[in-house]
């Protein structure tokens, strides 16, 4: 099993001085976080993508993670978007992978829980596993000029989270199509293959502000207690 970790956004709307991933939270950036994480579901490879001035950095921070553990990783410039980021890791993961996890490094305190459930499924057969909760909101569609045209069943919707996970030829000819889209699954879905939604996790949000942080910190305090 392979994990492409994508950490090459700039995080611009958490507004820092550097890099989204390399932004601290409680003593260790968000990407040590991430990959120490993602080291505890026990992959055979790992491909961290950055920024392209971030590269050294992060080969340097990755090592000293990693140290004599199984794993192989590697780190390899981003792109312009988050799905040209994640092509990017694809394509540097080794021929002998069949199971490919796509991982944001902005959800860094997610569970190993939540890794077990989507390569569970992948296990049973799926070609594609993701995380979602529960939303808590009613959602509207609207249109451009903000009038509602569709009201989906509150029961139907689920706020969907990373790492999700894909039989790799599967991703790779997802992301040979060429579309863009926020998450892998979309393109997954969109050549007709069936992608399974399995139990996410409140700590696998997505650190996008800067409450998002605040709100990662207390996290990490109240499972310190
Ligand atoms: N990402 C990436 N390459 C990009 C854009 C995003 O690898 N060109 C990654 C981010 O590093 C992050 C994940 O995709 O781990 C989710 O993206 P998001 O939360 O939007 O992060 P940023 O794009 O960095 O933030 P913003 O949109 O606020 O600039
Ligand atoms: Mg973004």
């Amino acid at each position: 099993m392979g994990v492409v970790v994508v950490a090459a956004g700039s995080g611009t709307r958490l507004g820092a001085d550097r890099p989204k991933a390399f932004v601290e939270l409680a003593g260790a950036t968000l990407l040590h976080h991430a990959v120490r994480g993602v080291l505890a579901s026990g992959p055979d490879e790992v491909v961290v993508v950055v920024p392209e001035v971030r590269v050294a950095e992060a080969q340097s921070a990755i090592r000293s993670l990693v140290g004599s553990g199984p794993a192989t990783t590697t780190v390899v410039p981003g792109g312009a978007e988050r799905t040209d980021s994640v092509a990017a890791g694809l394509a540097a993961l080794s021929p002998a992978v069949d199971v490919v996890l796509v991982h944001d490094a902005a959800r860094c305190l997610t569970p190993v829980e939540v890794f077990e459930r989507v390569l569970a499924a992948l296990a049973l057969g799926a070609k594609g596993a993701i995380p979602g909760l529960p939303v808590v909101d009613t959602i509207k569609v609207v249109d451009a000029g903000g009038m509602i045209t569709d009201t989906p069943r509150r029961s139907s919707l689920r706020a969907v989270q990373t790492p999700q996970g894909f039989d790799r030829e599967v991703l790779a000819a997802a992301h040979a199509s060429g579309s863009t889209a926020t998450d892998d699954a979309a393109l997954v879905e969109a050549l007709g293959h069936g992608v399974v939604v399995v139990e996410g996790d409140e700590r696998a949000l997505k650190i996008t502000t800067p409450e998002d942080l605040a709100r990662a910190e207390r996290l990490l305090g109240s499972t310190r207690d």
